[in-house]
């Protein structure tokens, strides 16, 4: 028997896929993808994989989103694969890179950080890795945090 796509193939655009489960949310919120967007975009949440146990998707039609921007995914879904779609073909695999800092992503926890005071300084946050951990250090209190879907703005 053949199995069933759970959501079509696209002609053009970008497939996030492996995003770890309930994660594809916050993809989209790390996109700037909400209620304005004008792309068609296909979700699909707890699909059951092979890889990854069950796993979220996103697909962008019309839409090549930037390498940086979807490496900043890498945050919240270290295990997701970017497929660049062109005519029904995959141009492009890769999986996303931590970046090296993340600047208006995540906001910091410190209240008497200079980042949250009135006047609006933007977050600033180097990224690194502990015990397989995903972990982020603000650039202006020092603070470290770990869990980071917790803090993205
Ligand atoms: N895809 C799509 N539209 C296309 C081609 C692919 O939406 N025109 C999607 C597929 O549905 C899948 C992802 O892009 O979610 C990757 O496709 P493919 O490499 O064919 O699947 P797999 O071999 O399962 O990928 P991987 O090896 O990364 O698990
Ligand atoms: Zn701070």
């Amino acid at each position: 028997m053949k199995k069933e796509l759970v959501i079509s193939k696209i002609k053009e655009g970008t497939v996030i896929d492996h995003i770890n489960a309930g994660r594809a949310l916050l993809v989209l919120k790390i996109l700037g993808i909400d209620e304005n967007t004008k792309e068609t975009v296909s979700l699909a949440l707890n699909v059951p994989s092979k890889k990854i146990g069950k796993k979220d998707i996103v697909k962008v039609e019309g839409l090549f989103i930037s390498e940086e921007k979807l490496n900043k995914i890498a945050l919240i879904a270290p295990n997701a694969t970017i497929n660049l779609i062109k005519d029904y073909e995959i141009e492009k695999k890769f999986k996303v890179k931590l970046p090296e800092v993340v600047k208006g992503i995540l906001k910091c926890p410190n209240k008497m950080c200079i980042s949250n005071a009135r006047e609006p300084v933007e977050s600033i946050f180097y990224i690194g890795v502990r015990n397989n951990e995903v972990v982020a250090k603000c650039h202006y209190c020092g603070r470290k945090i770990t869990d980071l879907a917790k803090f993205i703005v």
